[in-house]
């Protein structure tokens, strides 16, 4: 079984940078040992930690921390357009997609540069650029942390939803996933391309007929334009859920707001970007301490020095939270995990 170590820092095993310690660390790269940790484990509460993408450390860690390392792809060919590919929960999601490219399997290009591993991804149902990883989900593995039994969860029990899933709701902190398996093309890919941003980015490159490839290149180009590098600047992406909210609200803000953006969710409800109430509330840039909002895409917060605790995005996000509910009435839901 692999050392487990004590008062370890965290600060490179999550992308906001948050220099807090785990009582305890291990790092696990198979299930065997998983599943031993798991059974000798009596004293300490669980912390599973992947990419670390989607989740801001308040404070030290009094748990185990178990460091989700198991790595491996595997694949199978189902018909002459469809393969099965299977990926490990440590693999890490970028590198994940570009093997997909490189083999020419379509279905995740729009989800290329997203941060974090692939066991995390289903928690909340990664999405951008008009794909969510439902849409190639066949099915996940999760080690029960009680019985330690190991179950599979297929499209409709993993009860997907807008960055949504049963591990966020009813099997909150019960599992641990261990592999993902998606279907994706290998001739004929359904090319989603719509999105005006990758729209520009094809025409811009004169780019007619796109290959995945493309797609990929034209997603990675948008994100580097907009998202800050987690390797560079401290950040987990979209710190809120882009707010879904009653037609008649939306309604009386267009009154006062004619140019707000949003997108039909049904005949009552609406979507609407939180990065534009957050924007044109003035805040694209603002900082507080060593937290900011990010100056190009105002819907991530950043570690602005380096040196930020979490209380201080903490205390951003509330601030931000606060003058949101002000202004236009609207309760901002963080997306990210607080601990
Ligand atoms: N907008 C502004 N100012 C800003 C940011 C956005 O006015 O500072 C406006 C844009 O002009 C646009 C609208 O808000 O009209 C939407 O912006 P964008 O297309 O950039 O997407 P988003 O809603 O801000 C969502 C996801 C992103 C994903 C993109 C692309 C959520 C919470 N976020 O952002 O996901 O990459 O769409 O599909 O749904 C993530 O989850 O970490 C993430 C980055």
């Amino acid at each position: 079984m692999p050392k487990i170590l004590s008062n370890r820092s965290l600060k490179t095993f999550n992308t906001f940078g948050i220099d807090v310690k785990a009582k305890s660390f291990i790092s696990i790269t198979n299930e065997d040992d998983l599943k031993l940790v798991l059974s000798k484990n009596t004293s300490l509460p669980l912390f599973v930690l992947s990419g670390g993408s989607n989740m801001l450390l308040t404070k030290d860690v009094e748990a185990l921390v178990i460091h989700m390392n198991i790595k491996g792809v595997t694949s199978e060919i189902k018909n002459d357009n469809e393969v099965w590919v299977t990926a490990k929960a440590g693999e890490n999601w970028h590198d994940f997609v570009q093997l997909c490219i490189k083999n020419n399997w379509g279905g995740l290009e729009n989800l290329s540069l997203i941060p974090g591993c692939v066991g995390s991804a289903p928690i909340q149902n990664i999405g951008a650029y008009g794909v969510e990883l439902k849409d190639c989900f066949v099915s996940c593995k999760a080690i029960d942390k009680k019985t330690l039994k190991t179950i599979s969860f297929d499209l409709e029990s993993s009860q997907f939803g807008y960055r949504d899933s049963i591990f966020k709701n009813d099997a909150k902190d019960q599992y641990i996933i261990t592999e993902v398996t998606f279907r994706l093309t290998t001739k004929n890919h359904q090319l989603k391309t719509s999105y005006g941003a990758i729209e520009n980015q094809l025409t811009s490159k004169n780019i007619k007929s796109p290959s995945i490839e493309d797609i990929s290149n034209a997603v990675i180009a948008i994100r580097k334009s907009k998202l800050p590098d987690p390797n560079k600047i401290g950040n987990s992406g979209s710190f809120f859920k882009n707010p879904i909210i009653e037609k008649s609200l939306y309604e009386n803000l267009l009154k006062e707001f004619p140019e707000i953006p949003h997108y039909p969710i049904s005949d009552t409800i609406v979507k609407v970007p939180a990065g534009w109430l957050i924007d044109k509330g003035g805040f694209k840039g603002f900082s507080m301490g060593n937290a900011a909002v990010h100056d190009k895409q105002a819907l991530v917060l950043i570690n602005k020095t380096g040196n930020a605790s979490g209380i201080e995005i903490l205390e951003l996000a509330k601030f931000i939270q606060a003058a949101i509910q002000k202004k236009y009435s609207i309760y901002l839901e963080m997306e990210v995990n607080i601990f």
